[in-house]
């Protein structure tokens, strides 16, 4: 790209954002953010979109406004406040990393891409877009959104994720300096961000809606929709199981926490079969008690899909173990829940099961 489209293309771009870029509450125009707002929010919206980001985002901000605040947090507050977002390992490294900036930074969070790097859950998009957004360093910072654009504007050929350091290539004289007067790369990138999400989507782009339309070749051959190329999709596992709400004559559900090394770590849950694959102690023989199967919850995690059959299980007597909780069926939202867990306590009637 030559120095006049370069300059074209941003400004077309911020003019747009200026008038039509989302209002989200980590983010603030013209003027860069505060480090710990846009790494919060970063991490948050990894793998999750932005309506559901939002709440998390604002009880975590009012509950822990800077990053010493929440260093000093107890770890289940954290895992509890989190509940329900999901990728619970990012829970687990947020809190690491808010203490290794308190203990290694003083509370700042550092401004270098290889000390960013560094900190727990932060990687290569993380650190980008952290040294871009609060920090105005400019780096090609690349979610989905940006390489979707990118794939129409210059209509690559190349299948993604393959394709990821050519993009990058031709990303990089936007993104890197000079940037005239008044333009600033941290609302740069997160125009990208929001012309990906609500003009240039997936399926249907709003090409007329666009302001990069006549820059861009794949819409100039009025094949958008043909890109990205992506390769394949492999199939994803399916796995099954079991979990056992298990009720005992109070009406009480039995809560487990789960062991810090297995899957949803740290978080409560209901016992169940190694769906897993971790062999933890037996903590309830499930064959005891009245069974009544009482349905089915599906949950798509990242390497599979799991179909866990939920089984109410009502029984007299249980000597509780040190990790184990018995809890009001209406207050196990007390309790750091996972989502799969909580689909799978919207089935117990007590009236039909009772
Ligand atoms: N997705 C990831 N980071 C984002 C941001 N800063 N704004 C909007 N969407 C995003």
């Amino acid at each position: 790209m030559n120095t006049l489209s370069v300059a074209d293309f941003r400004k077309k771009l911020l003019c747009w954002y200026d008038r039509y870029g989302r209002d989200l509450p980590w983010r603030l125009k013209k003027r860069v953010q505060d480090p710990y707002n846009v790494w919060l929010s970063e991490i948050m919206l990894q793998q999750t979109t932005v309506q559901a980001v939002i709440p998390y985002y604002l009880k975590f901000i009012e509950k822990w406004p800077d990053v010493t605040a929440l260093a000093a947090a107890q770890d289940d507050e954290v895992m509890h406040a989190w509940a329900g977002l999901g990728y619970y390992s990012r829970a687990r490294n947020l809190l690491k990393c808010a203490r290794v900036v308190v203990a290694q930074y003083g509370g700042e969070f550092p401004e270098d891409e290889r000390d960013l790097l560094k900190l727990p859950g932060v990687g290569p998009y993380t650190a980008a877009a952290i040294g871009t957004i609060a920090f105005d360093k400019p780096s090609v910072v690349m979610d989905g959104n940006i390489e979707r654009i990118a794939s129409r504007v210059f209509r690559i050929e190349q299948e993604f994720p393959t394709a990821k350091p050519f993009a990058a290539t031709l990303l990089q004289p936007l993104f890197c300096k000079p940037w005239q007067d008044g333009l600033y790369v941290h609302d740069f990138v997160q125009a990208l961000m929001d012309l990906g999400a609500t003009v240039c989507t997936p399926k249907s782009p709003k090409c007329d809606l666009c302001p990069l339309n006549s820059m861009c070749e794949a819409r100039a051959q009025n094949c958008q929709t043909e890109y990205p190329k992506k390769a394949p999709k492999k199939k994803v596992e399916t796995r099954t199981g079991e979990a056992y709400v298990v009720m005992n004559s109070k009406g009480q559900i039995l809560l487990e926490k789960r062991n810090p090394k297995r899957m949803l770590g740290g978080m409560y849950g209901f016992p169940g079969t190694n769906w897993d694959n971790y062999q933890d102690h037996q903590s309830f023989n499930y064959n005891e008690g009245i069974r009544t199967n009482i349905g089915l919850v599906t949950h798509v995690f990242t390497h599979f899909k799991l179909k866990l059959d939920i089984v109410l299980v009502r029984i007299g007597h249980h000597e509780l173990m040190d990790h184990q909780v018995w809890a009001p069926l209406g207050s196990v939202g007390d309790y750091a829940l996972p989502k799969l867990f909580v689909k799978a306590c919207n089935l117990v009637d007590v009236e039909k099961t009772g």
